[in-house]
């Protein structure tokens, strides 16, 4: 595997590479549960599981102090900015996992009616690894408090439907493709 922590030492404050080392473990450990699930080719899943404890690289950039970020981009950024990050790093594969694993994916049309501060580009999830970590995330939260607290699907429906219920129903589809 990937040297993760190293990697998130680069460029992370140790509060925060602390946290993102726990919400990693708690992703992978879902992210993999899907992964034996589907069966999924060894290089697959070596993405995915290096991709649980990356994928949020970008919040060291974003102010955030409650999770030792003492970056000024809005958080929401976070993903394009992991992106970047990855990407100069010669990861392009994780990079696209961060850009692509916000809720279930932004669209351009989420990008524009709620104005955010992202490129106009589609930054939903497509490749099966992409999707897998979008999904596996949905479960988990970065708030210290909660890190090892895995949230029911109701919790996790109920979060989505603010955003539409197009949102519910891409997780639902997901739960059926990813569960036993
Ligand atoms: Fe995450």
């Amino acid at each position: 595997m990937l040297a993760v922590e190293q990697l998130l030492q680069r460029y992370c404050t140790e509060r925060t590479v602390e946290i993102l080392m726990v919400h990693g473990k708690m992703v992978a450990g879902k992210a993999l549960e899907v992964c034996g699930q589907l069966q999924v080719d060894a290089e697959t899943r070596k993405l995915v599981l290096e991709s649980a404890y990356l994928h949020d690289i970008g919040v060291c950039r974003t102010a955030a102090p409650d999770i030792g970020c003492n970056g000024s981009e809005p958080y929401i950024r976070h993903g394009l900015l992991g992106r970047e990050l990855l990407e100069a790093e010669g990861l392009p594969l994780h990079a696209l996992i961060c850009e692509r694993h916000t809720g279930v994916g932004l669209t351009v049309q989420d990008i524009d009616r709620q104005q955010l501060p992202l490129p106009r580009r589609d930054m939903t999830p497509h490749s099966l690894a992409e999707r897998i970590i979008c999904f596996s995330d949905l479960f988990f939260s970065k708030n210290p408090s909660r890190l090892e607290h895995e949230k029911s699907v109701a919790k996790i429906r109920e979060g989505l439907a603010l955003f539409g219920a197009d949102k519910v129903a891409i997780f639902d589809d997901w739960l059926h493709e990813f569960s036993a």
